[in-house]
């Protein structure tokens, strides 16, 4: 057996299916079912429970199959072995998607407007501010969020972007490091949160983070948009934020706890629009054919594609 298919809150089945017509001369076998860890040497993981991948003497490579590998860096019994992360042409536009609808929407206020057809309100009384009088704050440079920047720039939004290390996009202005952090915040109006999860990014997207953000934008206050992961966001005080004007709206698709808990007054709250961590999503067609290019580049000595830096966690 060569590639353990370790999958937790998706189907597996579609996942197998693929990696079985990719690599038919393999064994592909899925967690669960019984067989020899001395004969893995590829695992294709996506929130494995933690602990089970330990103890694959022969182990060469764990395949993230989302883009963040946070659900990899949690396990503190993960085996030795290169982590390669998806890049993916098909999620990274689903990601600016969902990013360009969510800045549109609160530019354009359709939540409003939705709860006027509601009620059959014909009312047409708010000044509707221009993309380019709108700042939109871009946290995270890397593929995604460049992508996304680049995007909302197409659509006429002022956008800036902020990563950990100095980066040039064109036409966009950036911002680097934790110097940098404040100058940043101060100029943006919607912030979009594309960040991994790491030591370094959890619970950012704090109070004390949100009270940096632009107070004389042209939305009547702060949005934050997070598509990044809940571990980033500290959810009593975006509800806090939301309830004392610090912000003025929300929109995640990522929370602390997943599936959002019943309880939560994010559900109901209504400067907030959730959505459940869809954003973006894995196929089995295009992620199932990268790792299978990957295992075949790795078996002809090429270097792999998106090996993630298990020191920076992304
Ligand atoms: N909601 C969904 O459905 C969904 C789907 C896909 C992905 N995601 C999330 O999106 C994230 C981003 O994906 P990606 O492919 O764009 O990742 P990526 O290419 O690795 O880019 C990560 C970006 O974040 C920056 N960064 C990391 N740590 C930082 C820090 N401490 N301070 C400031 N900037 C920091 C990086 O800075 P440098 O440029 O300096 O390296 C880089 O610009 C994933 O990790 C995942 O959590 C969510």
């Amino acid at each position: 057996m060569n590639l353990l298919v370790a999958i937790t809150g998706w189907e597996v089945e579609p996942w197998v299916e693929r990696f079985r017509r990719l690599l038919p001369d393999r064994d592909i076998v899925a967690l669960g079912e019984p067989f020899d860890r001395r004969d893995v040497r590829y695992v294709a993981s996506w929130k494995h429970p933690p602990g089970s991948l330990a103890g694959l003497p022969n182990l060469d490579v764990i395949f993230s199959l989302g883009a963040g590998v946070d659900h990899l860096m949690n396990d503190d019994r993960l085996p030795e072995a290169l982590i390669v992360r998806v890049v993916d042409e098909d999620l990274t536009n689903r990601m600016s998607e969902y990013v360009v609808l969510h800045c549109l929407m609160h530019l354009r206020q359709q939540r409003r407007y939705d709860e006027q057809q509601r009620q059959k309100i014909w009312l047409d009384d708010r000044f509707q501010p221009a993309a380019h009088e709108v700042k939109v704050g871009v946290m995270g440079l890397g593929v995604i969020g460049q992508d996304a920047a680049r995007k909302l720039k197409t659509m006429g939004f002022d956008v800036a972007g902020w990563s950990r290390s100095p980066r040039v996009v064109e036409g966009i202005a950036t911002f680097a490091g934790e110097k940098e952090l404040g100058a940043f915040l101060a100029r943006t109006d919607i912030l979009v949160c594309l960040l991994p999860l790491t030591a370094a990014t959890r619970g950012l997207l704090n109070r004390s983070l949100f009270a940096k953000l632009a107070r004389d934008g042209r939305l009547g206050g702060p949005v934050l948009i997070n598509a990044g992961r809940g571990g980033l966001q500290v959810e009593a005080d975006i509800l806090a934020c939301l309830e004392d004007g610090t912000l003025k709206a929300a929109t995640l698709d990522v929370f602390e706890t997943e599936p959002l808990p019943p309880d939560s007054p994010l559900w109901t709250h209504p400067a907030v629009t959730i959505t459940p961590h869809n954003a973006g999503m894995s196929s089995p067609e295009s992620i199932g054919a990268q790792v299978a290019e990957q295992i075949r580049r790795f078996e002809a000595g090429e270097p792999l594609r998106n090996v993630v830096n298990p020191q920076l966690g992304y």
